[in-house]
């Protein structure tokens, strides 16, 4: 459904888009003719990603950052902007482990929120400034979880960044609206990573767990970079501030009442039908 060129002449910043969902996204953006800018922790991946990601003459420029270090991004965003602006940036770098809240360390807790909130926060106020100083028009597109509005057990730091990262969206939605910049979100259901797995899902529990919302799947990276190429693009120009969930209806399966009665079979449900008299 996409135009081949739907991102032709946009310059396109991903953080942590050396692998997982950033890396999805971004072969989607190259494909749809972007220019791909990507940063994370480790060079090595960086460097992988962008020698298989590159389309043609097209290469993808890579920069090694730990976005917890608030100099270090206004650097990076001197290099992103150093040859022209970018037109997009997606927030997709984040930190994650499962634990018992009242384990945590202060440590454990600052680790996600320095990444997920802060780091995201630092990228965004960087980019948003240079947007604002030249009259430059953006896009920030910020990678979420349903659990920004629900909140989740078990990944409380996890959650309460989330939030934060949404109400920033939200935020900046209507404070840099006027300026021609557009914020927006995904929530995301379980869309398999590494990364994600490793640290989220007991492997006891992965199919049972990757099977619990009403389609009984998983999401395809594909489904997922689709919606973040419309987002980014100029077909989504009137969205802002919103988020857009693809989760398959799981989040919805939690919240409601009922939902445990899909078990029930026909049977079960022809036997509770009044009877006729
Ligand atoms: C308890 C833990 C822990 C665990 C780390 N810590 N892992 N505590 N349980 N599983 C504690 C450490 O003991 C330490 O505290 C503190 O956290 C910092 O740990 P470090 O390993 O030194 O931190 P660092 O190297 O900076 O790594 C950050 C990280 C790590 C967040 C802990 O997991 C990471 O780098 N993650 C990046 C990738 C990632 O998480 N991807 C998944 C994102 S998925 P002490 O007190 O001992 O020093 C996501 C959305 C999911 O965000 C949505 C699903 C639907």
């Amino acid at each position: 459904m996409f135009q081949p060129d739907l991102l032709k002449g946009k310059r396109i910043l991903i953080t942590g888009g050396g692998s997982g969902l950033g890396k999805s996204m971004g072969r989607r953006f190259v494909e749809l003719g972007a220019e791909l800018l990507i940063c994370g922790r480790r060079q090595e991946v960086l460097a992988e990603t962008a020698a298989e990601l590159k389309i043609g003459n097209r290469a993808v420029g890579t920069h090694s950052i730990d976005i917890r270090d608030a100099e270090a991004v206004e650097k990076m965003m001197d290099w992103a902007f150093a040859d022209g602006p970018i037109d997009v940036l997606v927030n997709n770098a984040a930190g994650n482990f499962i634990a018992k809240t009242e384990t945590l360390s202060h440590r454990a807790v600052d680790s996600v929120l320095n990444i997920v909130l802060h780091g995201t926060t630092y990228v965004t106020l960087a980019a948003g400034r240079r947007w604002i100083a030249s009259g430059h028009k953006g896009t920030v597109l910020s990678i979420l979880a349903t659990y920004a509005w629900t909140g989740s057990p078990y990944v409380v730091p996890s959650a309460m960044a989330k939030a934060g990262v949404l109400a920033l969206m939200q935020s900046l939605a209507v404070e840099w609206g006027g300026k021609g910049i557009r914020t927006v979100s995904i929530a995301p259901g379980p869309f398999p990573t590494k990364g994600a797995w490793d640290r989220l899902v007991p492997p006891s529990m992965v199919d049972a767990w990757e099977k619990a919302g009403p389609m009984k799947r998983v999401g395809e990276h594909i489904e997922l970079a689709n919606l973040a190429s419309y987002l980014v693009s100029d077909m989504a120009a009137y969205i802002n501030g919103d988020c857009i969930t693809i989760d398959g209806g799981r989040w919805l399966q939690g919240a409601s009442m009922f939902h445990h009665l899909s078990q029930l079979s026909e049977e079960q449900w022809a036997a509770m039908r009044p009877k006729k008299a």
